[in-house]
């Protein structure tokens, strides 16, 4: 299977570090150097997931050449749909005009498009699947406890899509996927109200339980680990070895954790893109809108072997190799 095209979309509005320092007690130097982080986009108050994502996915599909009623799958990884329900995937399969297509969310924290391209891969494998519109879109922004200076600097909001096409070429598109998850790490990263847990009350929005709540050291050290841990699976489940990798995309969390883990796996830092200092944590949209850029900027060429690495709240994480 191929991957036909790709697109990606963020809101218009930037957020950099100096805005930042009149909001909370924080400097443009502690953000800079704790997290690479220069600036990110923030989304209107009327904008949604689904309004960022559409656009995204117009582009990767115009790149494809695939007509949106051809689509007959559509995966969205995101922890910030539109509303609980219906999904996002739905809403977008009636903006896009896809009615062949099934549709529904993914919920893998920023690890969401990985466990929604790998999700499609499979309905591709097995043939229940032809066409597959794959997205990644996160709207942080809204989620986001803005008197809270240790997550409120991380986090922007953006969207990127993939066509994923069944395809006889042998050795191209998707070689290998790799996911993982442990529940145990759960209270490390969640938002505690809005569900059957916690409805939503005076209560809950007085106490800003619908934002999210982060313990940022233990991520910082299960995130090195893990997405070393992907790159590795991914090389035992294909002929590839690191020299072989053109390029290495992970997340955009914070340059550091991909400063440590690039060190441990001994990969050159040349060859790992890099767009946090403009985006942020943009969450499930993270590693698909850094494809897309490297794409787009020529970093990735016909034959090269990518390998997209990334780690999340559930705890999640995985990692796919691709060649394009
Ligand atoms: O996508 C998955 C989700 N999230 C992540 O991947 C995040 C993973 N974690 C991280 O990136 C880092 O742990 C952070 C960037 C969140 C924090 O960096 P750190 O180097 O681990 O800092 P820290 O939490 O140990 O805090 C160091 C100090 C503290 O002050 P004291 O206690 O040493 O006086 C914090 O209060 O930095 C302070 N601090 C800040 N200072 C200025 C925390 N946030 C800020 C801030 N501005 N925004």
């Amino acid at each position: 299977m191929v991957v036909a095209g790709t697109g990606s979309q963020v809101p218009e509005r930037i957020l950099t570090n100096a805005d930042l320092e009149k909001i909370v007690d924080t400097s443009d130097q502690w953000i800079t150097e704790r997290t690479g982080m220069k600036e990110r986009r923030i989304s209107a108050p009327d904008e949604a997931a689904s309004d960022i994502a559409v656009k995204a996915c117009e582009k990767a599909l115009a790149e494809a050449k695939v007509k949106s009623e051809d689509i007959d799958l559509i995966v969205v990884g995101t922890v910030t749909g539109d509303m609980l329900f219906p999904s996002t995937a739905c809403v977008l399969q009636q903006k896009l005009g896809a009615p062949r297509a099934a549709a529904f969310d993914v919920s893998a924290g920023c690890t969401g498009f990985i466990y929604a391209l790998s999700i499609a891969r499979q309905f591709i494998a097995s043939g229940a699947s032809q066409t597959a519109l794959v997205v990644g879109v996160d709207i942080l922004s809204k989620i986001t406890d803005w008197t809270d200076r240790s997550t409120c600097v991380l986090f922007g909001d953006g969207s990127g899509a993939a066509v994923l096409k069944a395809g006889t070429k042998p050795d191209t598109g998707i070689l290998a996927t790799y996911l993982a998850a442990d529940g145990a790490g759960a209270e490390h990263l969640y938002m505690p109200a809005g569900g059957s847990r916690l409805p939503a009350s005076v209560e809950t929005v007085q106490q800003r339980l619908h934002t999210c709540k982060m313990n940022g050291n233990a991520i910082f050290k299960v995130a090195v680990r893990s997405m070393a841990d992907a790159v590795r699976h991914l090389l035992r489940q294909t002929d590839l070895k690191l020299e072989d990798i053109k390029l290495l995309i992970p997340h955009q969390a914070n340059l550091r954790i991909i400063e440590a883990t690039t060190k441990l796996l001994k990969f050159p830092p040349e060859r790992v893109f890099i767009n946090i200092h403009k985006y942020g944590n943009t969450s499930s949209a993270s590693t698909i809108i850094a494809l897309d850029e490297a794409r787009k900027a020529g970093r990735i060429h016909a034959g090269d072997a990518v390998m997209i690495v990334a780690f999340g709240a559930g705890l999640t994480w995985g990692g796919v190799a691709i060649r394009f």
